[in-house]
């Protein structure tokens, strides 16, 4: 599996922050992950690539980014943009940021507002969204913030300009995200702590003005980008696949364990630790699945995989119910509306209901796919477009989707890799 996205952006991010040289290998080399590399070269850093997912940052310090000359394009990255904005929010910069047709039309709200609190200023197009500009504070005022949203992105956008805030910046997590940001900045040296209170409420808080110092890292591939294999394997009768590589870590492993409620058959083999991380090689074989409702609960731990989870669903037997997922409208398209359009273009039972969908499976019967003059949009989403491919695998007709250029934004190879295993 190609490397995992969250963690590739935040090793280039806090390897630009290190003074020193950080190696990393196994980077995703996907546009998103790109755009993120370049933002960090146009305020300082120096980032470059040495080989196939090799790459040498040398970073300029924690309060020493610089002023890019012009806007920085984050393309269609919600996470580098978020992100980013954090980092500046902190340092004495003023940066404008754009992106493509799907990123502008997010809400950049959610990280406006916590850190207007810690005293940067924005200059929004409507609505909060993109083209923006943020004006960096310094210094900034540190903040304890509770999370309005379960969300990985505005969390590590305040702890990210916390490192180059005086004092204590403390972020309240009502539902665990993913804690990339949290075991990253430790192995980088920050001094950033972590307690759980009784009814698993997380508290994070980081102390600012921190030193980092450059690391090694070695990132493990993408859970989010084997959900697509584990799910092809598991509907496409005769098939047994093992996926290398695939990072387990908790935060991110809820679509495992769904599948396996619904009769899923995933193996773990040699399980072991990449880059601080847990991974394992998947063994997974063609399985009967069944319709279930799924456990709002666990939505942040597979909240990419949704889209793989609805084509799972489809060819299930029985009726799965998904509830809870009003942040899915808010990703790189509106991936209720979009998924539900498209399997139903592709001939599969969808209801849509406002914070999900209810699906009723064909019990493992091949999907009807799109007629001839139609095609799936995808809306520049590529989990929408990887999705959808899936279906194809498993319809008597096929599955023609309007647009594959997404893909190249989280997982470049992924046709070639089907292509490989599906011939
Ligand atoms: C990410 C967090 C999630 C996820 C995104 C990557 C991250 O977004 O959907 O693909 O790297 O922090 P939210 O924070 O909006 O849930």
């Amino acid at each position: 599996m190609p490397g995992d996205k969250s963690i590739s952006h935040r090793s280039i991010m806090l390897g630009a922050l290190a003074v020193g040289e950080t190696r990393v290998t196994g980077l995703l080399e996907g546009e998103d992950v790109l755009a993120t590399a370049a933002a960090m070269r146009a305020m300082g850093a120096s980032v470059e690539r040495v080989g196939d997912g090799e790459w040498r940052v040398n970073g300029v310090g924690v309060g020493a980014l610089l002023q890019p000359e012009g806007p920085l394009d984050m393309g269609n990255s919600g996470t580098s943009t978020r992100l980013l904005m954090g980092l500046v929010a902190s340092h004495p910069i003023n940066v404008s940021f754009t992106g493509d047709a799907s990123l502008s039309k997010r809400p950049m709200g959610r990280v406006i507002d916590p850190l207007s609190e810690m005293g940067a200023s924005f200059e929004a197009s409507e609505g909060g969204r993109l083209p923006l500009i943020v004006r960096g504070a310094s210094p900034a005022v540190p903040i304890t913030y509770r999370l309005p949203v379960a969300s990985a992105q505005v969390k590590s956008a305040i702890l990210l300009a916390g490192l180059n805030t005086p004092g204590e910046t403390t972020v309240i997590e009502p539902v665990p995200t993913r804690d990339h940001s949290e075991r990253m900045l430790k192995g980088f040296g920050a001094d950033l702590s972590v307690t759980m209170e009784a009814d698993g409420t997380r508290v994070i808080t980081i102390k600012g003005e921190a030193e980092l110092k450059p690391q090694v890292i070695d990132v493990p591939g993408d859970p989010s980008s084997a959900a697509f294999f584990i799910v092809a394997a598991l509907v496409t009768p005769g098939s047994e696949v093992v996926i290398e590589n695939v990072g387990l870590n908790p935060t991110r492993a809820g679509l495992v364990e769904v599948l396996r409620q619904m009769g899923g058959q995933i193996e773990f083999l040699n399980e072991r630790e990449v880059g601080g991380e847990p991974v394992a090689d998947l063994l997974v074989r063609h399985s009967a699945l069944k319709g279930i409702e799924v456990d709002p609960a666990i939505a942040p731990a597979m909240i990419d995989e949704f889209p793989v989870l609805f084509v799972a669903a489809s060819l299930a037997e029985g009726v799965t119910v998904t509830s809870g997922l009003d942040e899915l409208r808010v990703k790189e398209s509106d991936r209720l509306s979009a998924m539900a359009a498209a399997l139903t273009l592709a001939g599969a039972g969808i209801e849509e209901r406002e914070d999900g969908l209810v699906i009723t499976g064909t019990g493992g019967t091949p999907l009807p796919g799109t007629a001839a003059d139609a095609q799936v949009t995808t809306h520049l989403d590529h989990r929408i477009a990887m999705s959808m491919a899936i279906a194809g695998l498993v319809s008597s007709g096929g599955v023609e989707v309007d647009d594959t250029r997404p893909i190249a934004t989280s997982f470049p190879n992924f046709e070639d890799l089907l292509a490989s295993l599906a011939g």
